[in-house]
């Protein structure tokens, strides 16, 4: 199936960026390996990141265009800001799995609320990159290998 990683603001920074809570790995090498990993399924993932509110959304949209039948996402800080990027997901209606590098509930009180845990498919917290193939797991556990 059509599958789309997104990766919201600040993630293109990853190896860099506070490596103690965000780890060595760069954007690019998860990507690769993600992309690897997804072809090995059957599946055909894109990938796309943006520090752009109004763009990620754009992205959401094109998705149901595309036909898009599973999306895996990292929002970022608009995690937890984000009416429009929620609105875009409950608009589309395409299943996602909100995917969190940092377990966001032993950080900041800011950080604990999200506006898509709600209506995602699942929640992944924590396990740093396997979540993003944990991700991809579950993804193809709801989709087979069609
Ligand atoms: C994050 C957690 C968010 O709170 C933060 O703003 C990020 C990254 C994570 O992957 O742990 O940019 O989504």
């Amino acid at each position: 199936a059509r599958l789309l990683l997104i990766n919201g603001p600040n993630l293109n920074l990853l190896g860099t960026r506070e490596p103690g809570v965000y780890g060595h790995r760069t954007l690019a090498n998860i990507e690769t390996d993600l992309c690897a990993q997804a072809s090995a399924m059957g599946h055909d993932l894109a990938c796309y990141q943006s520090n752009h509110e109004g763009d990620l959304v754009d992205r959401i949209q094109q998705a149901r265009d595309e036909g898009v039948a599973f999306i895996l996402i990292n929002p970022g800080a608009y995690t937890h800001t984000s009416v429009a990027i929620r609105d875009a997901f409950a608009g589309v209606a395409i299943p996602f799995v909100e995917i969190h590098l940092s377990n966001i509930h032993s950080r900041e009180a800011f950080r604990h609320h999200s506006y898509l845990s709600d209506i995602a498919a699942g929640v992944i917290v924590g396990l740093g990159e396997l979540g993003y193939q944990l991700g991809l797991t579950a993804a193809h556990a709801k989709l087979g290998s069609h």
